[in-house]
């Protein structure tokens, strides 16, 4: 939510913004800004909407902006106040000598808003960001020392920050901070970069050292002091960054997202990698840091996670307590964290995240963590503040997702869950050497099932056209695929602004039915097995209330085709294993929907990749 990012070198600073805060874009793209030191003097530039906005009116600028070498820029998701010019970043204090960039909320802000206005500020946006500029700049005034009006200031400030910061008086210098939210510097030969998140370096650097909260680091083109909020000098820890530059490109596709569907069999197989050498061996997760006795020992499971990665922890849950017999409680990470959550020392605690950076999971693991409960995270960010946290960690290995909708990184979550609880089924002894081999033959040739699907996409585009104008969808399921329709409705949702929901499909009677008539498409997730039958009456019951019908399938059955207006067949799966084919045409509905009525696809309004605000 909200990407930072910070220049002080040599080179043109405008460029190394403006390429940083484009790979920041994941984080926010309602409006941005760069403040430019230049000539003794802090010009500040900023543009409403997508980032290209404020691209063009730095290049009508170009004569103006090339030479400085010292900035700071901006990309805003608006927590506060309309995403407009005034809201977006930087923010400046009443004389303009201090600029500032923010990733967060200041809890506190309007009773230091109250305390600054009667000191004489004058606020001009409506964001909580302003009272910090006021603040610092107060201290300022006091210390004439802008490492140490910040260290003040901030010891007044309540909430997440990321803060990067700049004084025209301290042509040389940069200051920035954090608390609760993610930053790191970049380091070069005579030049430091900071930013929200490693994207926005890699280019440049592979050294990079992370702020733990509270420490402030000082920066000038030499010379990196860092300190904490006692004033105490830190030995910064440098560390490598596991990165390689990646060229965000498209590969010919219209959309990332388009695109990371169409890596899902890759990713499949990329997560499958050293973890299952042969069927007939044991799942290898050395990842998992428990003690064998201990994991034994379990009595029960947490899983906290949110949105799409909930939608993961939903199957994980059901194959845990299916392989293992152990109980499995799934909760979304902004409910865990205000309620008595039971956990202990022989609970283990299962962080999902694609992001490794969302702050409600973030509190949640760490109260978890309090209580003594072992952390295993499972992450697409090796390098996140979630990942750094943990006990245990498994590294999906999706790759980069770019577009906001999870794809590829949902699909590499469900299959860390697979091995997860084959993994755990087979240190207890709880399964049958016959199921986990079967089970085994049948993860192989998962991504082969999934090209399968993905040769039939021109079909599910002709039904994405047929229901594009509707504008409510229900999405029925049972047992393991109950979270694919929650996790289908999602992607319609986010990125059509369809209201679609998915519901357990024996509630349907208990109330939604109600809606039931021809404008309420149902759609049916119909795999062979224990729940297909019960289904199969839910989706007649919907066909007597006039419903149009979409089935999602791997049945021949016929009668399918008789009942159901459109039907969309996918290979044949074992029903356990289904969640992972069933997911990828209710992702391409989705895709092709949204594309059709001409959204957004990739950057869907009011959304963010990385949400670090609670
Ligand atoms: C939906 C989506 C979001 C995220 C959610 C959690 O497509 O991407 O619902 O799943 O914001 O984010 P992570 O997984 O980064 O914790």
């Amino acid at each position: 939510m909200c990407g930072i990012v910070g220049y002080i070198g040599y080179r043109k600073a405008v460029d190394i913004l403006t390429s940083g805060l484009k790979n920041l874009e994941y984080r926010g793209y309602d409006s941005s800004g760069v403040a430019l030191y230049n000539q003794n003097k802090i010009d500040v530039y900023k543009a409403q909407g997508k980032l290209q906005n404020l691209v063009n009116i730095l290049d009508e600028k170009r004569a103006e902006v090339e030479n400085s070498t010292l900035g700071i820029g901006h990309i805003r998701w608006a927590t506060h106040g309309a995403p407009t010019t005034i809201n977006a970043h930087p923010h400046t204090c009443n004389c303009g000598s201090l600029v500032i960039v923010h990733n967060g909320i200041i809890e506190n802000f309007k009773e230091l808003k109250v305390e600054l206005e009667k000191k004489g500020c004058t606020f001009h946006s409506q964001t909580d960001t302003e009272t910090v500029a006021h603040l610092i700049a107060q201290e300022y005034a006091k210390t004439k020392d802008l490492t140490e009006a910040v260290r003040l200031a901030t010891k007044k400030i309540e909430g997440a920050y990321a803060l990067c910061i700049m004084h025209k008086d301290e042509p040389e210098t940069l200051v920035v901070t954090k608390r609760n939210a993610p930053l790191l510097v970049g380091i070069g030969e005579g030049e430091y970069f900071v930013a929200s998140d490693v994207p926005a370096i890699i280019e440049y650097t592979k050294k990079a050292m992370y702020l733990n909260d509270n420490q402030i680091a000082t920066l000038t083109r030499n010379s990196l002091k860092l300190i904490d909020e006692n004033n105490t000098e830190i030995t910064p820890k440098i560390e490598s960054l596991p990165w390689e530059p990646v060229a965000l490109s498209k590969m010919g596709f219209k959309h990332f997202m388009l695109k990371e569907i169409h890596e899902q069999p890759d990713v499949i197989r990329n997560v499958l990698n050293g973890k299952l050498h042969t069927i007939d061996e044991p799942i290898n997760l050395e990842e998992v840091k428990l003690d064998k006795e201990t994991l034994k020992n379990l009595n029960r499971v947490q899983i906290i996670a949110c949105g799409t990665s909930l939608h993961a922890a939903m199957v994980g849950k059901y194959l845990i307590e299916d392989f293992c017999s152990i109980p499995v409680e799934v909760e979304a990470s902004s409910e865990y964290i205000y309620r008595k959550a039971i956990t202990d020392e022989k609970t283990l605690v299962v962080g999902v995240s694609q992001s490794g950076e969302t702050a409600d999971t973030i509190t949640a693991i760490r109260q978890a963590k309090e209580k003594g409960s072992h952390i295993l995270i499972i992450t697409n960010r090796p390098d996140s503040t979630m990942a750094r946290e943990a006990d245990s960690l498994i590294p999906v290995n999706a790759g980069i997702e770019v577009s906001v909708a999870a794809t590829k990184s949902y699909i590499a979550q469900l299959m860390s869950f697979y091995l997860l609880a084959i993994y755990m089924a087979e240190v207890k002894g709880c399964i049958t050497k016959e199921i986990s081999t079967s089970l085994k033959k049948e993860l192989i040739i998962l991504p082969q099932k999934i090209e399968q699907v993905l040769n039939e996409k021109e079909q599910i585009k002709k039904i994405a056209k047929e229901y594009s104008s509707f504008k409510n969808f229900i999405y029925i399921a049972r047992g393991v695929n109950l979270a694919t329709a929650f996790e289908g409705a999602l992607k319609l949702k986010e990125i059509s602004y369809i209201n679609a929901t998915g519901y357990a499909a024996g509630e349907l009677k208990h109330g939604p039915i109600a809606m039931l008539d021809e404008t309420m498409p149902v759609l049916s997730i119909l795999m062979k097995g224990k729940v297909y039958e019960k289904i199969l009456s839910n989706a007649e019951e919907s066909k007597a209330r006039n419903a149009k019908l979409i089935a999602l399938t791997d049945s021949k059955d016929a009668k399918i085709d008789e009942l159901f207006d459109h039907v969309i067949r996918i290979p044949e799966v074992n029903e356990i294993l289904s969640p992972i084919i069933s997911v990828i045409p209710l992702q391409l509905l989705a895709y092709y929907i949204a594309e059709y009525l001409g959204k957004d696809v990739d950057q869907p309004r009011n959304l963010a990749k990385s949400v670090t605000v609670e």
